[in-house]
């Protein structure tokens, strides 16, 4: 049997840490209040430098929000979808350090994925997760990271949805791009390359379309465009801007990347407003039954539409060229195609 006393333990008096109660008398407790007192001191002392420093160097800073010799880092906005997502594979082969910016409205995380596994070295590539429509958020990044160039491409941007949505597609294009506009003025960015479309021209007489071609777009989607040029140019004249500008006018665009990591994958919704480009990806992946040519009244042989088709690595090769050549307090603006037509 055991013994009684042992069975339940004597409750001892609680332990009071108050230091009024410290009893320095007792020989066997000072090492331990001593050990206490140091401990004390040491945290406060320990909070005091904390306080004391400038914020910067209580956190170590990201790599991405210090300029770094030999670095370019771009933002790329829209760099979840089509074009945009091109664009980054290339920037992060040729070395440049990229921050996409997406709202998924229309791109994909699949996209990212990709990137960020050919990529996964830190100080290649970041992805943050932001509306272009919210300035707030927009002021945050920038103020958060160092851009040296952006490559402006997150937008809405089927003709069709534009004559069915319009204020959407002012808000997204324009008002969007004086948000970017606004935020680099702010922050010193001074290199923007602006994706815009053959879509501000309208419907020309005369052929073929060159960079004098006077713009009278004919929809929504090509007004906003060419009202976003215009703000963007009227920024460029004025005094304080200072800013390189490239302008690229794209026509169609079409293909993926060689190695077909990445593609275009058009929300299902967005199929009624047929990008040729997006029905093409749909038809060889099985989604849709076949690849169906719309149109059959136009002067061609068989009455199908006549487009510039440009490959989407060429436009991002267009994209690279114009980001290196782009010039302080000079603006460029080009048609990117192949000057040539196809039928499909
Ligand atoms: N695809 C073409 O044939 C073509 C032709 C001429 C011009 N463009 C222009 O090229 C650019 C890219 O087009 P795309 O074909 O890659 O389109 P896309 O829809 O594949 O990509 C656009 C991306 O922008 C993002 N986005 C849209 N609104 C946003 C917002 N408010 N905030 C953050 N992200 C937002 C979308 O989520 C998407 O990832 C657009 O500016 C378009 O007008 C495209």
């Amino acid at each position: 049997m055991l013994p009684t006393n042992r069975s339940r333990p004597q409750q001892r008096p609680p332990r009071s840490w108050s230091f009024s109660e410290m009893d320095f008398s007792d020989p066997k407790r000072k090492p331990r209040y001593l050990s206490k007192i140091v401990m004390v001191a040491l945290l406060t002392a320990m909070c005091v430098v904390m306080l004391t420093q400038p914020p910067c160097h209580r956190r170590t800073p990201s790599v991405f929000s210090i300029h770094e010799n030999g670095v370019t880092h771009v933002l790329v906005t829209g760099g979840a979808g089509y074009i945009g997502s091109h664009a980054a594979l290339r920037l992060l082969k040729d070395s440049f350090r990229v921050t996409i910016v997406d709202n998924l409205s229309r791109g994909n995380m699949g996209a990212i994925k990709v990137l960020q596994s050919l990529f996964p070295e830190p100080g290649r590539l970041q992805f943050i997760y932001a509306d272009l429509g919210d300035p707030k958020a927009v002021n945050r990044i920038f103020a958060g990271n160092s851009f040296d160039a952006v490559m402006h491409f997150a937008a809405v941007a089927y003709v069709g949805e534009s004559t069915l949505e319009p204020l959407r597609y002012y808000h997204n294009i324009t008002s969007n791009t004086l948000v970017v506009l606004e935020a680099m003025a702010a922050h010193n960015v001074k290199t923007l390359i602006y994706s815009s479309t053959c879509a501000t021209y309208g419907e020309p007489e005369k052929m073929p379309i060159t960079e004098e071609t006077p713009q009278f777009p004919i929809n929504p989607y090509g007004k906003a465009k060419k009202m976003a040029e215009d703000i963007i140019l009227d920024f460029t004249k004025s005094k304080k801007s200072d800013m390189a500008v490239m302008i690229l006018r794209y026509f169609n665009v079409i293909g993926s990347d060689p190695e077909g990591k990445l593609g275009e994958a058009p929300r299902p919704e967005l199929r009624e407003h047929g990008r040729i480009s997006g029905a093409c990806f749909d038809a060889a992946l099985g989604i849709i039954p076949g690849l169906k040519v719309k149109g059959t009244d136009y002067e061609t042989p068989d009455g199908t539409c006549v487009r510039d088709y440009i490959d989407v690595t060429d436009l991002v090769d267009a994209h690279v060229k114009a980001l290196n050549k782009a010039e302080k307090g000079k603006v460029g603006i080009y048609n990117v195609g192949t000057g040539k037509g196809h039928q499909l």
